[in-house]
């Protein structure tokens, strides 16, 4: 894979948070957790990438992002859709939760691809930077991990839940889950391509909730 498709969507990323940064007017918990990104990610070396971790993955959610046509308004992530979506081949998509019972297909309707983190072509124990891509008409079941989570929807409008309140959050939007917030997603007709973040504890992987692996009748 040409580590130019990493790149790219990385100095993509890295633009729209410190855009999005500079135009806050009030002190708040996502301008502040995006000022933490911008830092971290100011201290990952990207004149290093890990081959390991370049090697494109043609991951079936990948079609069904580029055969919805997005339906964005919303200029500035529209943008990054456009610059992502002949490049999102080259990504290291993977899903690497447990299987589980439930969602016996869940593995081929959604992905994410680490562009930098502790298992991404470019290291940091500090941050991780991805975007995460879920099929249409899926549920992501509700899961927790220790770091924070600041979310960009680059495209796709889709149902957030957090804790016990859900939301429909369009293209645009920033969503900050603090650490071990149980939180979940559900797509209806299009599919979700979303941007993420992690600081904190950036080395513990995400976990299902509510699994049942030995459902008794
Ligand atoms: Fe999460």
């Amino acid at each position: 894979m040409p580590p130019l498709a990493v790149l790219t969507a990385i100095d993509a990323l890295r633009a729209h948070f410190a855009a999005r940064l500079a135009a806050s007017r009030e002190p708040s918990a996502i301008a502040a957790e995006l000022q933490n990104i911008l830092s971290l990610l100011d201290t990952v070396d990207l004149g290093h990438a890990d081959e390991k971790y370049l090697r494109p993955s043609a991951h079936p959610v990948i079609r069904q992002l580029q055969q919805t046509p997005p339906r964005n308004s919303e200029d500035s992530t529209a943008a990054i859709f456009r610059a992502f979506l002949p490049q999102l081949d080259a990504l290291p998509w993977r899903y690497s939760y447990a299987p589980r019972p439930d969602a016996p297909d869940i593995g081929e309707r959604m992905a994410w691809a680490e562009l930098i983190g502790p298992i991404a072509p470019f290291k940091s124990a500090k941050v991780c930077l991805g975007l995460t891509a879920i099929g249409p008409r899926l549920l992501y079941p509700r899961h927790r991990h220790p770091a924070v989570e600041t979310y960009l929807v680059v495209s796709g409008t889709a149902a957030w839940t957090a804790e016990n309140t859900t939301r429909r959050h369009p293209p645009g939007t920033l969503i900050l889950h603090p650490a071990n917030i149980v939180h979940a997603m559900e797509t209806g007709g299009e599919p979700l391509l979303a941007a993420y973040a992690w600081t904190g504890d950036v080395e513990t992987l995400s976990a299902y909730e509510d699994v049942c692996f030995n459902p008794r009748p």
